[in-house]
């Protein structure tokens, strides 16, 4: 928690190319959560770079497919803020496979939206490093900041 006892955290939002219609709901889905966006930056990921963000995934079979969709347009990267905003929005996503999550949570966004276990709208960053890390990814450091190396809040 920071100073004022709150437990506000950065994450990383993406929205994967199969959303670029979406883009809205998306927002009015984070919005009604309470969490705010405070960096956002559209950019098409080329190879290299999606088997980079997901070099975690490198030796499962589906790394190929993986990338192949991360690659096949636009994505919209966010920086969200909040009160346990990796969590928070982790479950706005949904479960991995959007079958899955029509099932187990219809309001989830891959409900909504997604198509499959692949196409699935959205990544959430899932831990605090992570976060970290995939912001970094996103969105380096600027002025008067070095790399984040934790997604806690201790300045908002
Ligand atoms: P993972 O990090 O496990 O899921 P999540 O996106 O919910 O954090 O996997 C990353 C992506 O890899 C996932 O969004 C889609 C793809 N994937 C599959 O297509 N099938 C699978 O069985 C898994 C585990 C992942
Ligand atoms: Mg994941």
């Amino acid at each position: 928690a920071n100073k004022l006892g709150s437990k506000k955290e950065r994450t990383l939002a993406l929205i994967k190319p199969d959303v670029a219609t979406k883009i809205g709901d998306v927002l009015e889905m984070i919005y009604s959560s309470n969490l705010i966006v405070t960096k956002a930056k559209m950019t098409k990921l080329t190879w290299k770079e999606a088997a980079e963000f997901y070099v975690e995934h490198h030796s499962k079979p589906i790394f190929n497919n993986l990338v192949q969709f991360a690659t096949s347009g636009p994505v919209v990267a966010m920086e969200l803020m909040g009160d346990e905003a990796m969590s928070t929005w982790r479950k706005l996503v949904g479960p991995t496979d959007s079958a899955v999550a029509r099932r187990e949570a219809p309001q989830s966004a891959r409900a909504q939206f997604g198509t499959d276990g692949v196409k699935n709208i959205g990544h959430g960053s899932d831990s605090l490093a992570a976060a970290a890390k995939e912001l970094e990814f996103f969105f380096p450091s600027t002025i008067g900041h070095g790399p984040a190396n934790t997604a806690l809040c201790t300045d908002c």
